[in-house]
């Protein structure tokens, strides 16, 4: 089996076996991790290079990981010491690492449609790793597979995200994944953190979130982009705390196995309590470790390194 594209730009319109296909390739890739040796072959000869125009703790490090456990060759750009400075293009950037014959780009970027830009110029696999407020979608992928781990399911479940729905790619990412595999979502956040297009989504949208955390099995609780606060979208942090931070408290409205997530960074104290991001429903770091398995998969199935039977 393969995937219906050759790069991964979003989850929207994704189909339904290709987002099974990733998560039951990501169990294999899993399952190595745990091993003393987490190194595979399948990627070898193979280069990726992956371009970061936008920081990043978790994604760019996981990749770069993900790229070397498979034995693929691997670079990193980063635009701060790069003749992006001296004013290149990014086209003409992106035409001049291909031209040093690589094989796979993962790129970030704050401007929507970067990725898709850059199918249109390359002939290499293009990953997103997140493209402005549009999707990121191997941090969806990463999120549903930790609740499948979980549940061992994601039909009929009630997820629930909450925090600022405008401005985030994780959500819409989120979002599309698990209604094609059949979860009920829902989404909570001030009324000037929602997205205009909700209604598009067919979600549930709510602005109290005690309301919202009823019967819910899952809260994926995204971060505050305190950089935004400039544009006065709520009146202070105290005020959004108050209002919508998840605490011990609120949790008592979730379903009883209830699962807490939050993609990083966490501004704790500010969405998240201490105590909620600790606690033993918190699943925030196998997110983590399981982002390295999803991007594993979804390297090797782009790559066509399945096909020309290299199995893991
Ligand atoms: N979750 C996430 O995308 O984190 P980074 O910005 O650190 O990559």
């Amino acid at each position: 089996m393969s995937l219906s594209s050759r790069h991964l730009l979003q989850l929207e319109g994704t189909p339904k076996k290709d987002l099974d296909l990733i998560l039951d390739t990501a169990e294999s890739f899993r399952e190595i991790l745990d091993r003393p040796i987490k190194k595979v072959p399948p990627l070898r000869g193979k280069t990726v290079v992956n371009i970061f125009y936008e920081p990043s703790t978790r994604t760019k490090l996981s990749f770069e990981l993900a790229e070397k456990r498979l034995s693929a060759d691997t670079m990193t750009f980063t635009t701060a010491m790069s003749s992006v400075r001296k004013g290149e293009s990014l086209k003409d950037t992106v035409r001049n690492i291909e031209a040093m014959k690589i094989d796979m780009v993962v790129v970030r970027h704050s401007s929507a449609g970067v990725p898709y830009y850059l199918t249109q110029c390359l002939e290499a696999n293009i990953i997103n790793a997140g493209d402005g407020t549009h999707e990121h979608p191997t941090q969806g992928l990463l999120d549903i597979f930790t609740i499948r781990q979980k549940y061992g399911k994601i039909k009929g479940l009630r997820v629930l995200l909450v925090g600022d729905l405008k401005h985030s790619r994780v959500a819409r990412s989120n979002i599309w994944g698990l209604k094609t595999l059949g979860a009920s979502v829902a989404i909570c956040g001030p009324s000037t953190l929602l997205p205009y297009e909700a209604e598009k989504f067919g979600i549930d949208v709510y602005t109290d979130i005690d309301e919202a955390m009823e019967g819910v099995d899952v809260v994926n609780i995204l971060r505050i982009q305190l950089e935004r606060q400039k544009a006065g979208l709520f009146p202070s942090q105290r005020e959004y705390t108050n209002l919508f931070g998840i605490t011990t408290e609120r949790l008592k409205r979730l379903n009883k196995n209830y699962t807490i997530m939050h993609p990083g960074p966490m501004n704790r104290g500010v969405e998240i309590s201490n105590d909620v991001a600790d606690s033993p429903a918190s699943v925030i770091l196998s997110q983590v470790t399981n982002g390295q398995a999803v991007r594993m998969a979804v390297l090797y199935l782009l790559s066509g390194a399945e096909e020309q039977g290299n199995k893991v």
